[in-house]
Formats: C-alpha cells, sequence, structure tokens
C-alpha cells in the first residue's frame, strides 16, 4: 500500500516489513550480548496488544530460550489521573526473582514504561529492563524530566521523529495492528 487515508489524515510508509526486521534482528543482537552470561531463564514481557508482531519476531531471532508472558495496560479512565494506567490482564506468570524483558512497540512519552518497571518492582523482579521496537525521544525527554527521573528504555530498535505511525501492531483507534508495514501520519 503507497498510503492510507482515514478519517481526513493521510498516513506514508515508513518502514517496509523487511526494514522492520532487520531493526528487530538488531535489537535481538543487543539481547544476546547482554543475557549471554546469564544463568537463569530470562522472562520476555510482552506488553499488550501493541507489540504482539514484534515481540514475535525478536523470540526468533534471541539465542538464549527465555520464557514468554504477557501482560496489558491500559489508561486509567479516572477524572482526575488520565496519564496515569490501570493493569488489565497478567502478568500471566509470576514475575518474582526474574529477570525480566519488557518488550515494548513503542516507547513515546514513557508512562507505561514507568509505570511497567513499578509495577516489576513491586511484584518482586529480579532485574527489569525494556526492550522497544521504536522510541520516540522527543516528548519522552520532556516527560521523564517532569517526574524528576530519567531511565531510558535499555534496548532500542530505532529511534524515530515524534509522529503519530501505524502498523505492525500499531494501532489507530484499535484498527491498522495487523499491517507488515509502519506507516507515519503526514503533515
Ligand atoms: P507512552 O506514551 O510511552 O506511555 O506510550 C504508550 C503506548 O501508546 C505505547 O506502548 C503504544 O502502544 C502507544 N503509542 C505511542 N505512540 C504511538 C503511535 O505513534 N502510534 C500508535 N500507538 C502509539
Ligand atoms: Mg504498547
Amino acid at each position: 500500500m503507497e498510503k492510507i487515508e482515514v478519517n481526513g489524515m493521510i498516513f506514508v510508509p515508513m518502514f517496509r516489513h523487511e526494514e522492520i526486521v532487520e531493526i528487530v534482528k538488531g535489537v535481538a543482537a543487543k539481547l544476546n550480548e547482554a543475557y549471554k552470561d546469564c544463568k537463569e531463564k530470562p522472562l520476555l514481557l510482552c506488553t499488550l496488544n501493541g507489540a504482539l508482531p514484534f515481540c514475535g519476531e525478536l523470540m526468533m531471532h534471541v539465542n538464549f530460550d527465555p520464557e514468554i508472558a504477557s501482560i496489558k495496560l491500559s489508561t486509567y479512565e479516572g477524572t482526575e489521573s488520565t496519564g496515569s494506567i490501570k493493569k488489565l490482564i497478567g502478568p500471566t506468570t509470576s514475575v518474582e526473582g526474574r529477570n525480566v524483558i519488557i518488550v515494548e512497540d513503542i516507547v513515546d512519552t514513557g508512562i507505561s514504561l514507568r509505570n511497567l518497571r513499578r509495577i516489576m518492582e513491586e511484584m518482586g523482579a529480579k532485574s527489569a529492563k525494556v526492550c522497544t521496537l521504536l522510541f520516540k525521544p522527543g516528548k519522552f525527554h520532556a516527560e521523564e524530566k517532569k517526574s524528576g527521573s530519567m531511565i531510558l528504555p535499555e534496548f532500542v530498535g530505532k529511534e524515530i521523529p515524534d509522529a503519530f505511525i501505524l502498523g505492525y501492531g500499531l494501532d489507530y483507534n484499535d484498527s491498522f495492528r495487523c499491517l507488515r508495514d509502519i506507516y507515519v501520519l503526514k503533515d
């Protein structure tokens, strides 16, 4: 597809599927190096639904044998806490004492990431590192400064500019997740 038109917006290709697979292989190589001496089985924690295709591809390119589990978060719908998060599902296995690799589709403001790290700590994970396909550093730095912390995602596939994207797990109003390529909103 050369472009997608939805609600008056136009999305154009950003990464073709083949490029995405190369990005995934690159980030898998970083995990392979980081976990090569890890005696215990690391836990790949897929954050549903966005990270599904990434996690599926990633697990084919790591040269260790991780356990796979999932977690699903959602933006909290309270009147005063619109920026916060509630846990909907999971984690689907115990993370206590485990070396957890949180698998994310994209880190934008970093709110999900911060909450996932907190949840892992509360649940007694031995370590919790973040592996994300894409990272938009722009908004992240502003939000992290406000929160007083600055913990970057440890394993990043690719940094991208601050623009809305869809495809390969990433949705617009719960559509377009199943596209093989990633598209960016044209301004
Ligand atoms: P956060 O702002 O870093 O907390 O990102 C929260 C979640 O929003 C990510 O895990 C994605 O699922 C989603 N998200 C962030 N940026 C985009 C985007 O450009 N397109 C689609 N989903 C996005
Ligand atoms: Mg996500």
